[in-house]
């Protein structure tokens, strides 16, 4: 397994381009089962769940072409074998977004339950029961989810008890094809549920509403092939420029927008950052100084990200002051938390809230990355801490930020990969 060897100190400096949103493009790949046409999805990040994503499509019988690093075309026209297997869907949860795509277009569909995960126990129940009030009939057997209907879905109202960010992606994907109209109430606002609204819409979906808690679809007959281009990852953009916070540098983030975190550039502003931003660029600067600590809340959108709880955490552990991070969203996300305190961090843990003292520096130890975000935030703490840090299992890191190191590298970090 590989690792990061990040040695700590270097005030981050210079120019970052940042990728096309992971929880974009992949609903947005999985809505292209939903045509026979060809779609080209463009400023696709190169990370392993989009591999994964393929894989599944392509074992389903799509087709799929990449060309010039940053475009795939998709042909679902020859799925034959509308299912997901455990192998694929237990390394990404995410799979679970091709149950709604399969139904609305196959009527059939048997889908690998994810089972438990390293952040909580995170079900899938609101995705099977929307469905089912759709018409479908729903079995779970074996481990797997075994979808039907007869003579297609139908619009329905729904309503979520909880906000579902891909709860609200599958649903709306079925919708897009069922026969009448689907209401969606406490729908997500996520910006990555209107861009896959708006990517359905491109492909002649009628779907109203997205960005607001209620979503309103008309189904239509079916839909066309098309074009589109993926939005920026919000939560690799807060990433680095926490990391710039953090290390008391400057930098630039580019191809992003300012307006789809601006609950992360506030929180930043409040630690002490200077931030300016244009059309597609974001500046941070820290002109060296130490950060304030900061007090979160995670929430739905547009609250704070759960996805940057965890770099605000890293941030916190050398912030002037005591900061208090509340995770509402899901349980048992503070794993990071034991490994920050490795490297000195003075952080207290009640249920879920998590008390931070910040100090001067930390100290770099042996840290193991436990998921996706977690892995970020040690990174973050490696490059500010004393010696050097080793971060294992950043297969974590992998499935959702593209090139990290040459990146960070580009920023002036001491940070390199090794093969274990
Ligand atoms: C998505 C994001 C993930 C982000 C999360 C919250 C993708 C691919 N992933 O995950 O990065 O951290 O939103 O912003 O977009 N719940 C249920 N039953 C369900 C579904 C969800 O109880 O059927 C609960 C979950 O356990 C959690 C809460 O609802 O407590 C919100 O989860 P949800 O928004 O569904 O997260 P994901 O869509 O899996």
């Amino acid at each position: 397994m590989d690792k990061h060897l990040i040695t700590g100190g270097v005030p981050l400096q210079g120019e970052v381009r940042i990728s096309g949103a992971k929880n974009s493009v992949l609903p947005i790949l999985a809505g292209c089962l939903l045509t026979d046409q060809s779609v080209i999805i463009k400023n696709v990040p190169h990370l392993n769940d989009v591999t994964t994503i393929m894989k599944l499509l392509g074992q389903m019988g799509a087709k799929l072409t990449i060309s010039e690093g940053l475009t795939i075309e998709v042909e679902a026209g020859s799925v034959d074998n509308p299912s997901a297997p455990y192998e694929l869907v237990r390394t990404m949860r995410a799979s679970i977004l091709v149950l709604g795509p399969l139904l609305a277009k196959h009527g059939r569909a048997m889908v690998s339950l994810p089972g438990g995960c390293a952040i909580g126990p995170r079900p899938v129940d609101f995705h099977v029961e929307g469905l089912r009030k759709m018409g479908a009939d729903i079995t779970v057997e074996g481990g797997y989810i075994h979808a039907s209907v007869k003579g297609g879905l139908k619009g329905a109202n729904l309503k979520f008890d909880i906000v579902s960010v891909t709860g609200t992606e599958n649903l709306m994907m079925a919708a897009v094809l069922a026969k009448g109209t689907t209401v969606i109430e406490n729908a997500a606002r996520e910006p990555e549920v209107q861009d896959l609204a708006n990517f359905l819409n491109a492909l002649g979906a009628n779907i109203q509403g997205h960005g607001t808690s209620q979503i309103i679809i008309e189904g239509v007959k079916s839909l066309s092939g098309g074009s589109y281009t993926v939005l920026p990852d919000r939560v690799e953009t807060g990433t680095y420029l926490v990391a710039a916070a953090m290390t008391g540098g400057r930098i630039t983030t580019k191809s992003t927008r300012a307006n789809i975190l601006e609950s992360v550039l506030n929180k930043l502003e409040e630690a002490g950052a200077h931030i300016s931003s244009g059309e597609d660029w974001i500046t941070l600067d820290m002109q060296g100084r130490r950060p304030k600590a900061v007090d979160i809340c995670t929430a739905p959108y547009p609250g704070f990200p759960t996805d940057m709880q965890a770099q605000f955490m890293a941030m916190n552990t050398v912030s002037e002051g005591r900061g208090v991070l509340t995770e509402t969203v899901f349980e048992n996300r503070f794993m990071h938390a034991h490994e920050l305190r490795r490297m000195g961090a003075n952080i207290q843990l009640n249920g879920n809230m998590a008390q931070i003292e910040g100090i001067p520096q930390l100290m770099a130890a042996p840290v193991m990355a436990t998921d996706l975000r977690a892995s970020a935030s040690l990174v973050l703490a490696g490059l500010v801490a004393k010696g050097t840090t080793i971060v294992d299992r950043i297969y974590h890191i992998d499935r959702g930020y593209e090139c990290i190191e040459e990146k960070l590298a580009q920023l002036g970090a001491t940070i390199k990969r090794v093969a274990a």
